[in-house]
């Protein structure tokens, strides 16, 4: 397991009239390699769980294991560690960029590591191509950028510290459906080719679906599920009661294999979807 947790728990202004829990209780164990889902409604705890995963936020209660290492048990120096093997992209990172150049702000992560200057440019030129970026904007400012651009450089800067474990929260929030599109198979390239756990948070079970093994579904402040993707979308009922969805192709499909037709339930994507109508018709129709 690269990251578990035992019975975590965090509050918000203890002490305060704002009190607030936002994770309950939370048990869970990330296997190494793993591409994980994380949903739930808005204010169900993703992003203070995930803010756990590299010592962001300290547990009101509870432990946060990663890689062996209780966070809050063993000392400072190895938390710092921590930091650099669970790299952590947060909601609209661009807002983040601050150096004068795009290689600059690639490259500072990599530089807080101690890493030397052939290192550095190595790990800067790798990860531009991670996230399908021309070295072309190397040299200029990020500023200079378009919004789904610079989010790409947010992007490249984490990988370039080649995390053990990358989480990104919401990455294509805001972007039209091909910059979705492209930044979740830039993720998912990434995540094939390093071997590496991702932890993507996302309210677009479309997006989770077409991505993910496994999902950790969340509800107010509560882990209720964590299972393989199909596991997670047989439970159709259980997540609209949580106010979320399953895909609306999935949606199609469960309704066409009610009616009778020969078709698998779990089918999420467009893509699974026409495979399935295909291999149904060379297999002699699609009813019985
Ligand atoms: N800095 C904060 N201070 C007080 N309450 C917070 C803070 N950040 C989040 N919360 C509250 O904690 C709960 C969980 O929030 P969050 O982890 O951001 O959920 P999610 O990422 O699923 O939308 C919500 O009720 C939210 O209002
Ligand atoms: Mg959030």
């Amino acid at each position: 397991m690269i990251i578990t947790t035992e019975n975590l728990i965090y509050k918000y202004g203890v002490g305060t009239p704002f009190e607030k829990t936002a994770l309950d209780d939370v048990s869970l164990s990330i296997e190494d390699g793993d591409y994980v889902g994380i949903i739930g409604q808005t204010g169900s705890g993703k992003s203070t769980l995930i803010s756990h995963f590299n010592a962001i936020l300290k547990p009101t209660s509870g432990k946060v294991i990663v890689d062996g290492q209780d966070l809050w048990q063993d000392n400072k120096h190895k938390r710092i560690q921590t930091r650099f093997k669970v790299g952590l992209v947060f909601q609209y990172p661009e807002y983040q960029l601050f150096e004068d150049t795009v290689y600059n702000d690639i490259a500072f992560g990599p530089k807080n590591m101690g890493l030397s200057s052939e290192e550095i440019e190595k790990s800067v030129m790798r990860s531009i191509e991670f996230v399908g970026l021309d070295k072309k904007y190397l040299k200029k400012s990020p500023f200079e950028l378009s919004g789904g651009q610079k989010r790409r450089v947010a992007i490249a800067g984490v990988m370039a510290m080649s995390p053990k474990v990358l989480i990104l929260d919401e990455p294509a929030a805001g972007l039209d459906p091909k910059g979705r599109d492209e930044i979740l198979a830039r993720i998912r390239e990434y995540h094939s080719e390093t071997k590496s756990t991702v932890l993507l948070v996302s309210h677009s079970m479309e997006d989770i679906a077409k991505n993910a093994k496994s999902i950790i579904v969340m509800n107010r402040a509560k882990c209720i599920m964590h299972a393989s993707v199909p596991e997670v979308f047989e439970n159709a009922g259980m997540l609209e009661k949580i106010g979320l969805d399953i895909p609306q192709i999935t949606r199609v499909f469960i309704s066409l294999n009610e009616k009778g037709y020969k078709v698998s339930r779990n089918i999420y994507t467009v893509e699974d979807a026409s495979r399935e109508i295909m291999r149904c018709l060379r297999e002699g129709g699609l009813y019985d």
